[in-house]
């Protein structure tokens, strides 16, 4: 491995890539990208004579120089981190000297990074459909390239798509070109540019029946249009969102920040694509409770995507930072009542998960070891919620918002188009602080940054939404199958969607239920009627740990009706785990696996252990 990056073949001290271009023609009877890229770099040193580029799976016809043809091997494949392409220049080059590579090839069918839907798995039903996930180390399946986030460049691209396909990117829309392809199909070509630098991880691309609705002055929601009416309902407050995020952190860089509804296999909430976020549909609750999400991937553009993380093994800078930032938005648009529930409610995630996996887990660092290690392996929700504690516990003790939202403005301001380690981050906290060094040496920062487990501290979080949540929590679970009818529908009436979630959550970690607890509670609060996701997937889980039989079929269902991995691994994990849903789960595991999303479906192998 790069000796740079962990998951990286590639060393951007040898040679920084400056700029990309893109041209792909989209083939989807062949499930391929077609074309080439053009790569161009800076020399760091004297006579550079080959340079090694991470790849997965391409297969790569020509490499020029715009001069010569240049030699190149593709080097042995690791299962996740792909094969170093290593290039041998005809003449080698000098330090700080330009040189562009012209590489033709296309993507294989199995691209990591690309999920080809058919036209059924839409919600028209009509057109086939493409999306790209290429976070953490995928963006090497769909072109060769720096694969490290330290590697930042800008980029344009060209792709052609059959009509009346649309394609987007995580760019900005330049125009589109209309022209007829070898058998008379009409053929558009999307241009697209990437005026700020940035990560690999970054690229992405969608292409199906798109429809847009402006939600927004530089916004507008993108899906087909079966949901794009929703989907603009549920989104509103964007703008909202994106205005708070400059307020807190300084100006929107990326021009347009559109939103992209994807179809259900979409396998993440969210994902912060440069001027166009890729959400799943599961956000669409009809009633804007889980926008939170939308906020999250706002920060992004800030924290993330100005800022980047070094390397992997610092990701809780991306995620801690992000989680943050979204709940500081979500402050400027409520209150810090609820900034403060929602950072409780996530510490729930953060138990269950030190549950499953062990409170020793190396995974349940914040700074985590990455050698050898498949970044999508090492995914939780350590660094979100163990990153958000540790900055809302500095934000306590450093004297509360006043003194660290201008911390975090200057974290970003320093730090901007570029990436940071986590001593960097915290060289600059040391730095800004200089008068409250006594209270940052007070910290333990081995305990936070290298020791598995909770973190060190948990702040005392404001309980006024969710005293009510824990009070009835309490009360189920010590009250006794005899006396269930104390319970009522009228406990929950008044309770928010995330006041439910809540009370949900804490019970998730208490011990099971029996299967009269689950009835008697469904018959109260009709959970087995509520659509949110959020809300469904704990009620489910809780079901199926209370060995309640009639939460295996919703379950099973939930775990393919969408594809997002959250919702989708517990409740294969948890069916797997009890002998009388085992087999059922792993046969709709196999009947379904060809539509599931590659990444998806490999980790579902895994968790069933098949
Ligand atoms: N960047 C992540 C998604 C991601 C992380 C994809 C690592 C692949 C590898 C995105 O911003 C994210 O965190 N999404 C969350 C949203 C939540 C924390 C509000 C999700 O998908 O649930
Ligand atoms: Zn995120």
């Amino acid at each position: 491995m790069g000796a740079y990056d962990p998951t990286s073949y590639s060393d951007p001290r040898e040679a920084k890539i400056q700029h990309i271009d893109i041209n792909w023609t989209v083939d989807f009877s062949r499930k391929v990208l077609s074309g080439y890229v053009d790569l161009k770099f800076k020399s760091k040193k004297d006579n550079l004579s080959s340079l090694i580029l991470d790849s997965k799976d391409l297969a790569i016809h020509k490499i020029t120089d715009g001069k010569a043809d240049l030699k190149f091997k593709i080097k042995e494949r690791h299962a996740a981190f792909g094969s170093p392409l290593q290039i041998d220049f005809v003449d080698s080059v000098k330090q700080d000297e330009e040189f562009t590579l012209h590489i033709e090839y296309e993507t294989s069918s199995s691209c990591s990074a690309l999920q080809w839907l058919d036209a059924e798995q839409t919600a028209g039903q009509k057109y086939p459909y493409l999306f790209s996930q290429c976070q953490a180390i995928h963006a090497r399946s769909l072109l060769p390239c720096q694969d490290s986030p330290s590697a930042k460049a800008t980029y344009t691209a060209k792709v052609t798509v059959q009509h009346p396909l649309v394609a987007l990117m995580s760019a900005v829309q330049c125009w589109d070109k209309a022209g007829k392809g070898e058998n008379g199909e009409k053929l558009m070509t999307y241009k697209f540019e990437q005026k700020v630098p940035m990560s690999s991880y970054l690229i992405a691309i969608v292409v199906g029946l798109l429809e847009s609705r402006e939600i927004g002055p530089r916004s507008k929601v993108w899906s087909e249009k079966e949901l794009v009416d929703k989907a603009a309902l549920e989104f509103s407050e964007t703008e909202q969102m994106i205005a708070a995020g400059e307020k807190l952190v300084g100006p929107y860089v990326w021009g347009q920040y559109d939103l992209l509804v994807l179809p259900p296999s979409f396998p993440y909430g969210g994902m912060e694509n440069p001027c166009l976020t890729f959400v799943t549909p599961t956000l669409l609750a009809g009633d804007k409770s889980l926008a939170n999400v939308v906020a999250h991937e706002i920060a992004h553009s800030w924290t993330g995507n100005l800022v980047t993380n070094h390397t992997w093994e610092d990701f809780w800078l991306n995620e801690g930072h992000t989680v943050f930032l979204e709940r500081k938005i979500i402050c400027e648009l409520f209150d810090d009542k609820f900034r403060q529930f929602q950072a409780f409610n996530g510490l729930k995630d953060l138990h269950q998960y030190i549950e499953t996996f062990g409170k020793d887990s190396p995974f349940t660092h914040l700074v985590v070891n990455l050698d050898g290690v498949d970044p999508d392996d090492a995914f939780s929700p350590i660094p979100y919620e163990k990153g958000h504690t540790l900055l809302f516990h500095l934000e306590t003790l450093l004297g509360g918002p006043s003194e660290f939202e201008p911390f975090l403005r200057s974290y970003i301001d320093k730090y901007k188009f570029e990436s940071v380690s986590t001593s960097q981050w915290k060289d600059h906290l040391y730095e800004f602080f200089s008068s409250k060094k006594a209270v940052l040496d007070s910290l333990d920062w081995n305990a936070w940054f290298h020791t598995p487990g909770m973190p060190p501290v948990i702040p005392e979080y404001d309980q006024t939404l969710s005293t009510e949540c824990t009070a009835l929590a309490e009360k189920w679970a010590k009250t006794a199958t005899n006396d269930l009818g104390v319970f009522k529908a009228k406990d929950i009436k008044h309770f928010s969607s995330w006041q439910k979630i809540e009370f949900l959550g804490q019970l998730l970690l208490k011990d099971p239920f029996t299967s009269s607890h689950i009835s008697t509670m469904d018959s109260c609060y009709r959970f087995s009627k509520i659509n949110n996701s959020e809300i469904k997937f704990r009620w489910l889980r809780l079901g199926i740990r209370a060995r309640y039989e009639p939460s295996i079929r919703p379950a099973l269902q939930m775990a393919t009706d969408q594809g997002r991995m959250k919702f989708t691994r517990p409740l294969f994990r948890d069916l797997g785990g009890w002998d009388k849903s085992r087999d059922v789960a792993i046969d709709h595991f196999k009947k379904n696996k060809a539509k599931m999303h590659n990444t998806t479906a490999q980790h579902i192998e895994k968790d069933l252990k098949l």
